[in-house]
């Protein structure tokens, strides 16, 4: 085994905010520990979350809850020795930003560990959160729409923003979550239609899972685009793995490209 670099211009935020702007999409994966990170970044995904789905795919629990703050430390560790230039993302877990004393010493020890932006669950309550955070000059990512570590008030993992008032709650709230300062939104599990107004609202990056192909970029789980988690896959998962004859990296190069090309997701991903 010879430990190799691969390093390419380094992502930044900057970076992802003129993708937008010159309406290019950009793609995002989750990794947790060095070879997926190593792969991930040096084929060409510009955005890496160690996520707090880490409590399913790699402890095998049934939600995100039990996840804590060092879970997360530990695997952007290893996350950050692969990385060959991708921008870090570090999910903040269940219960991390309830104060603003334990937010921000959360926050500090994620970023410590190599994150470059923060992520929160929630909607418009996290106005003054993601403000706070932002002063301290750390950029935040807001994920909106179906918030697993909301499951129990959602009563499941159910697609969001459905019904006419919904969905403009969920507009106004990304403004405001904008407004706040923060750099990208993430939508997760809503209409096609919904996702693509609050993409053409906003002047911010909108990374979807499941909100159809009109965000500007899409991330996946890593573990999804392997087809390696058991049981039923959610509607907007594709194994790219399946029938690729590149291996790995060809599943993270037919991944990238069907995104870059606006073919993944298809309407076979998407809600309606
Ligand atoms: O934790 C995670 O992997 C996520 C993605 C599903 C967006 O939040």
């Amino acid at each position: 085994m010879s430990v190799q670099s691969d390093q390419r211009k380094p992502v930044t935020i900057n970076t992802l905010h003129k993708m937008k702007q010159q309406k290019e999409k950009f793609t995002c994966l989750t990794a947790y520990d060095y070879c997926s990170a190593y792969s991930v970044s040096s084929n060409g995904v510009e955005v890496i979350l160690v996520g707090d789905s880490l409590g399913m795919v790699i402890q095998g629990h049934d939600s995100s809850l039990p996840v804590t703050v060092d879970d997360v430390a530990y695997h952007m560790r290893c996350v950050k020795r692969g990385n060959q230039g991708s921008f870090l993302m570090a999910d903040m877990p269940f219960m991390s930003y309830h104060d603003h004393n334990q937010t921000l010493e959360n926050c500090a020890v994620l970023m410590r560990e190599g994150a470059q932006m923060v992520k929160l669950e929630g909607g418009g309550w996290l106005a003054d959160f993601t403000r706070l955070i932002v002063q301290h000059g750390i950029p935040v990512c807001a994920h909106m729409g179906l918030t697993p570590q909301s499951v129990n008030h959602l009563g499941g993992y159910r697609v969001q923003g459905r019904n006419p008032e919904q969905a403009q709650e969920m507009i106004d709230e990304a403004l405001i979550l904008q407004e706040a300062g923060a750099d990208i939104i993430l939508l997760e599990c809503v209409p096609t239609d919904l996702g693509a107004k609050i993409t053409d609202a906003l002047d911010v990056p909108v990374i979807g899972i499941g909100a159809g192909p009109d965000t500007d970029a899409q991330i996946m789980v890593w573990h999804d685009l392997l087809g390696l988690y058991p049981g039923r896959p959610a509607k907007f998962v594709k194994n790219f793995l399946a029938g690729e004859s590149g291996g790995i990296q060809g599943a993270i190069t037919s991944y990238v490209s069907a995104v870059k090309q606006g073919l993944f997701p298809a309407p076979e991903h998407c809600y309606t």
